[in-house]
């Protein structure tokens, strides 16, 4: 009897065919194709400044041997006084990507039709199309910036879900207060509206909270924020998603594996929150970094939108494989863009203001080669 191929198994078709996560490269991966050893990871948006000293000490009186608690109540508990929501709102998640990928679960149905913006953060597409949906998507304006107009005209054909992330990862820019009313004025009904805010600490003053808004509302919503970028807890995984209703966050929570959130993360998030000190003054330093930087690049002649988040989107003006490349052969991982219309982009993190004169270096030496 011949033996079966592993190529005749069936294969879950909306898993099996999706296009792949556009992931930074990791800092290992770069020493061995660099061959250098000083590596400036500006790929995946990661606090230079690490985490705060409270993380560490509590990371030190951890049970490994325990399973962690699967409702996080401590952090649920911390996060609900410091959002003014009940916590029966709230669920915690592995990272606030676990959280795209619950709420598609919890929401969707084979043949929903799901939208978002491009370019985008690619996990709103690519947890849409697991889940069976067909995704379409916004383009923003030459400038750069939200396209109000033909968002709207997208909520008016009733998404099952409408992923919007504001700040925009990859692009840089928040929604302004005029410009998410209108967006609010337009959600219908049967339309899940998810925020994700995972850049939030990083916006101006006068930059709505999205959660503010999105309460005052009697619409189907969803609030994402991170530990992974201003609280500097990326490789922790943990963040949370806020909803607007219990019989929502209990489908999300049902829609995620019951211990998702590990011991440490959620010993590590309990000590961030009560260390608000150290993430402002190190998100005041990146932001003034980022300006420092925007300012340099601006300079060059090359354009860039107006960031409120610790990345900056760049047209370098080459094709981006040939930009990573570059970077890559000075020690420096940037994200080469790969959307269509958007491929002679990069995406940069701030870093230390070392890195980040590194990176300039490198840009000038790209730009004028
Ligand atoms: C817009 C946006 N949403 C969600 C995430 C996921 O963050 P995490 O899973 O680390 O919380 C990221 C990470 O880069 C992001 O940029």
């Amino acid at each position: 009897m011949t033996k079966p191929l592993h190529t005749e198994l069936p294969l879950n078709p909306h898993v099996a065919g999706l296009p792949p996560y556009n992931a930074g490269m990791n800092i290992a991966a770069a020493r061995r194709q660099s061959g250098r050893q000083d590596i400036a990871a500006l790929a995946s948006n990661e606090n230079p400044d690490g985490c705060s000293p409270r993380v560490t000490a509590a990371l030190a009186n951890l049970e490994p041997s325990r399973y962690s608690d699967p409702a996080c109540t401590a952090l649920r508990a911390v996060l609900s006084q410091k959002l003014g929501v009940s916590p029966d709102r709230i669920v915690a998640g592995n990272g606030s990507e676990e959280m795209i990928a619950a709420i598609c679960r919890a929401v969707l149905r084979p043949g929903a039709f799901v939208a978002t913006v491009c370019p985008g953060f690619g996990l709103h597409e690519i947890e849409a199309l697991a889940n069976g949906a067909s995704v379409e998507k916004v383009g923003i304006r030459p400038d750069l910036d939200f396209d109000i107009p033909a968002i709207i005209a997208m909520l008016e054909r009733g998404p099952a879900i409408f992923f919007l992330s504001s700040p925009s990862n990859p692009v840089g820019p928040a929604l302004d207060h005029e410009g998410l009313t209108r967006i609010l004025a337009a959600v219908r009904h049967e339309t899940l509206l998810v925020l994700d805010e995972a850049y939030f600490e990083f916006t101006d003053e006068d930059t709505p909270d999205g959660l503010a808004a999105l309460s005052a509302t009697n619409l189907s919503w969803v609030v994402l924020r991170t530990f992974s970028k201003a609280y500097g807890l990326a490789g922790l995984r943990v963040g949370y998603a806020v909803t607007s209703d219990v019989r929502l966050a209990r489908a999300v929570s049902a829609a995620k594996t019951p211990f998702n959130v590990n011991a440490a993360a959620q010993v590590a998030a309990v000590a961030a929150l009560a260390d608000e000190a150290w993430m402002r003054s190190s998100v005041a330093r990146l932001k003034h970094e980022r300006e420092r930087v925007a300012d340099a690049v601006a300079a060059m002649g090359l354009s860039t939108a107006r960031s409120q988040t610790n990345f900056l989107f760049i047209d370098v003006g080459r094709e981006s494989p040939i930009a990573f490349d570059h970077f890559l052969s000075k020690g420096i991982i940037v994200k080469p863009w790969k959307e269509e219309g958007y491929d002679t982009f990069i995406r940069v993190t701030i870093g230390t203001p070392l890195e980040n004169d590194r990176f300039l270096d490198a840009l000038r030496s790209l730009a004028r080669p």
